[in-house]
């Protein structure tokens, strides 16, 4: 199973939500995170992070189409594969998406946010599973009640929301956070339900 986590716009989640469904996947079958990101910052996560949630996960560096395509293809049936996308490559995140099972959006809550969304769920086959995911949420904000409302209606489901939190925030140097493996648990059931249902 591939799980592309995609965006366009820069520092909205996507590396950070990649490692945590990587992790929550490697909890219970083998699980590679493909980091086609050249900045490699999932990669240089995963390698400095003394984490047992990370230990299990296999990191494969994948950072142009042709190492990508390369990289998926060799994932087996019984394997789950996350895939991080670097930022603002149309061309590399259309040839991802090509090969997904599910594709997850992280976005955050704010004026230009809606549109860079929906930018990218066109590139989204209309079978394919695909599900929001808002990072460094703050819940009890009308904001946030307003945004998770619109994609409701709109018929897009958010499978999760992850607390902004300065745990999370610490990032790369730092382990995973329990309120943010929780966080995305719901997000990793969701995306696997989804795509049993598709
Ligand atoms: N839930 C959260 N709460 C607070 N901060 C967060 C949260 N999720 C991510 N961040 C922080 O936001 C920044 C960007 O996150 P991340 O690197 O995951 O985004 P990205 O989309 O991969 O960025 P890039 O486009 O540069 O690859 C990081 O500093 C990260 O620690
Ligand atoms: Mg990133």
């Amino acid at each position: 199973m591939i799980i592309v986590v995609a965006a366009l716009k820069g520092g909205v989640g996507k590396t950070t939500t990649s490692v945590y469904l990587g992790a929550l996947a490697a909890a219970r079958r083998p699980a590679t995170l493909v980091d086609a990101d050249p900045q490699a910052s999932a990669a240089d996560w995963i390698e400095s992070a003394e984490d047992e949630h990370l230990e299990r996960l296999t990191l494969v560096e994948a950072p142009t189409d042709r190492l990508l395509i390369k990289a998926l293809d060799r994932i087996d049936p019984e394997e789950v594969a996350v895939v991080d996308t670097p930022p603002g490559n149309e061309r590399l995140l259309v040839k991802a998406i090509e090969r997904a099972d599910v594709v997850v959006v992280p976005t955050r809550i704010g004026g230009v946010e809606t549109a860079r969304v929906e930018a990218v769920l066109d590139l989204v086959p209309r079978k394919l599973p695909v599900g929001l995911v808002i990072c460094s949420a703050r819940t009890y904000t009308r904001d946030y009640q307003d945004v998770v409302a619109a994609w409701t209606e709109a018929n897009v489901p958010v499978w999760g929301s992850v607390p902004e939190r300065v745990t999370i925030a610490t990032g790369p140097e730092g382990s995973l956070a329990p309120d943010g493996i929780e966080a995305y648990r719901s997000v990793w059931r969701r995306a696997l339900r989804a795509v049993r249902e598709s």
